[in-house]
């Protein structure tokens, strides 16, 4: 097993030369994915890296929404993403159709969507977050009321922050959704002097519960400070792979072993070497979505590079 993983190790970095790539992983990528990466990190840091990359094609290991973000700031470059099939079911909570219908409902309505969303949605609103700078973004709008789409655990969350008038649509995160708020109390008692950090995308007697609410790179930051000793981790359980790799020493528990996100499974280093063979799958959004959408990420890119 270990033979075959150095052997496919050695076929993705050879190959990832020879076609001028990157491989770009998300958080919650498995370890074996992470750790052939170029860089890992959260939505919003991931599409930062992208923009700025000088590689003419990116290894996109994460799901479906995210390599289209790469794709909208990247039209030039050739977007891998290893599995078609690795989407994100709260992104697809929300189409564009029934977004124009509920804008027709709220007329002049300033949309904000998240990063968690596709390009056509992209397309259709004001300004795009991510769980990293989603209170800076909102904070800096104009509007007094804000139509916020899809996830309605986060969309609570920033209005806790906020005088907006937060509107909000009805999804949420399956993965997110299995940390009950009777686990974390459990490992409280349990470990009464841990810290608590869960992602804002669980539900919000989850959120009442921890010290903070942080994106999967919020939660590595915070994860190096020195009062930081023994974590209680709430969020999909890929994340406590990269915690214990940058902290030796420290204590990671996950909230939920069941909080795993299938899709983002789905990617693996066999896959990741098929698609550096084939250029394949590839994702590309239709210029004029492209250009619609980018309008609202770039907008994004202005205001909340501040990282939280
Ligand atoms: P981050 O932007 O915090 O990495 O979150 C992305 C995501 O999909 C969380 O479920
Ligand atoms: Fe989507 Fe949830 Fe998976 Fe994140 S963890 S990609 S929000 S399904």
């Amino acid at each position: 097993m270990e033979n075959r993983d150095a052997e496919l190790k050695e076929k993705i970095l050879s190959l990832k030369k020879r076609r001028n790539a990157v491989i770009l992983a998300h958080n919650y990528q498995l370890g074996e994915v992470q750790d052939i990466a170029d860089f890992v990190g959260d939505s919003l840091e991931l599409s930062q890296n992208a923009a700025k990359t000088d590689a003419e094609v990116i290894v996109f290991c994460g799901v479906h929404f995210m390599a289209e973000t790469t794709s909208i700031l990247c039209p030039d470059k050739t977007v891998l993403l290893p599995d078609m099939n690795a989407g994100c079911p709260m992104a697809d909570m929300v189409t564009a159709e029934r977004l124009r219908d509920r804008k027709r409902e709220l007329p002049g309505v300033t949309v904000v969507c998240y990063i968690n969303s596709s390009a056509e949605v992209k397309a259709e609103s004001d300004v795009c977050c991510t769980s990293a700078n989603a209170v800076e973004v909102i904070e800096s709008l104009d509007a007094r009321e804000v139509l916020f789409v899809p996830d309605q655990y986060l969309g609570h969350y920033i209005s806790t922050k906020t005088d907006k008038k937060m509107i909000l649509w009805p999804g949420f995160c399956p993965t997110h959704l299995r940390i009950q708020p009777e686990y974390l109390t459990r490992l409280r008692q349990e470990y009464p002097q841990a810290k608590v950090v869960v992602h804002p995308e669980c539900k919000t007697e989850v959120i009442a519960l921890a010290d903070e609410a942080l994106s999967t790179g919020g939660i590595c930051r915070y994860a190096r400070r020195e009062d930081v000793n023994t974590m209680i981790v709430g969020t999909e359980i890929g994340m406590i792979y990269r915690l214990r790799k940058e902290n030796p020493g420290k204590k990671f528990i996950p909230v939920s072993e069941q909080a795993i996100c299938p899709r983002m499974k789905l990617i693996t280093l066999e896959k990741i070497l098929w698609s550096l063979e084939e250029m394949a799958p590839e994702v590309k959004v239709p210029e004029d979505i492209r250009l619609k959408a980018k309008a609202a990420v770039d907008k994004m890119l202005e205001i909340g590079r501040i990282p939280t």
